[in-house]
């Protein structure tokens, strides 16, 4: 019997990680791991571990299982690493990859918004702000926010992850750099805010996309709709109502007042499905009926 196993099974993740497994057809056998449990051999070992944990557990396991997927940041700008939304660049995994990072949640609900219109439009710029739910931060971050007089409670706090250098925190660079390297296009011009809400489940993004042409808005909303387990919504759709759900949903397309070839949309997503364990679900899916 084929085996998959989730470490880091009491987190926020690992814990939707052992739900979405679930929802496979093919037979397997799950094992879940916490944080002092050994791991024994597995087909496919899924990190739901913060980094640096993900690269010590990686290297540990590196002779024990045939196949890794880590949710961390750890290995995603790795070029060794492929960085995958099945359905964006499924192709990016071969039989030879051992090692599979699933991207950063904010980062997803962007490129599933992006992907399908990337043949039809050459992208020249695109500006995000994010509203993301408090689940992102982990489970001791929706603890703090349960708390009462938590910092989160009724505010926005516009600082994800650390400051950098630069100035940037390490949030949005990742909507920068994975961006860039999910679409294949090393030069993508990404400009971003990322900002914390008082939500507790779903992410949203504010997004501005400038192309080489104009848009044709109808034509968007088809491609959008054709893309799996991608929405365009006519009505406003809000973060309460896709939690829990597969899709991403849009909402909001509008061309800009001046120019056309600049459109306005809105992406709400479940941060802890699509943005992460259902993504991280689909490329177990696709070892398990390729490779294992
Ligand atoms: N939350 C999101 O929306 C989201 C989206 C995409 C990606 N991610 C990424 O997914 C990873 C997990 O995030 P999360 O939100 O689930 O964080 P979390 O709620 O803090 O969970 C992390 C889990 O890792 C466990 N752990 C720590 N050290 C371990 C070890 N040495 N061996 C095994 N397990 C260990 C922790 O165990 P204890 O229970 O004992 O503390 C905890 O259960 C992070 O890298 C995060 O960046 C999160």
């Amino acid at each position: 019997m084929k085996t998959v196993g989730v470490i880091g099974a009491n987190g926020m993740v690992g814990r939707n990680m052992l739900a979405e497994l679930e929802k496979v057809k093919i037979p397997f056998q799950v094992k879940r791991f916490g944080r002092n449990d050994e791991i024994t051999p597995l087909d496919v070992a899924v990190l739901c571990t913060d980094n640096p944990v993900s690269r010590i557990l990686a290297g540990q396991l590196k002779d024990k299982v045939k196949f890794m997927v880590d949710m961390s940041s750890e290995f995603r700008l790795d070029p060794a690493v492929p960085l995958v939304i099945p359905e964006i660049n499924a192709n990016a995994i071969t039989a030879q990859t051992q090692l599979i990072a699933s991207p950063n949640c904010t980062t997803t609900g962007l490129v599933m918004s992006l992907a399908p219109l990337q043949a039809h439009y050459r992208f020249e710029e695109v500006f995000f702000c994010s509203y993301q739910a408090i689940s992102g931060g982990g489970k001791q971050l929706l603890d703090e926010f349960n708390k009462a007089g938590s910092y989160y409670a009724k505010n926005c706090v516009p600082m994800i992850g650390s400051l950098q250098a630069n100035g940037h925190t390490s949030e949005e660079l990742k909507g920068v750099y994975e961006s860039r390297k999910i679409l294949s296009i090393p030069d993508l011009k990404v400009y971003c805010h990322t900002v914390r809400v008082p939500v507790e489940v779903s992410h949203s993004l504010g997004v501005t996309l400038k192309a080489d042409k104009p848009f044709d808005l109808k034509q968007v909303k088809s491609l959008w709709n054709q893309f799996p387990h991608l929405i365009y919504s006519e009505s406003v759709i809000t973060p309460k109502e896709v939690a829990g759900k597969e899709q991403t949903f849009i909402c909001r397309l509008r061309a800009d007042i001046d120019d056309p070839r600049i459109i306005h949309y809105f992406v709400t997503f479940d941060n802890l499905l699509k943005g992460a364990a259902m993504n991280g679900r689909q490329i177990v899916e696709l070892l398990l009926e390729k490779y294992v």
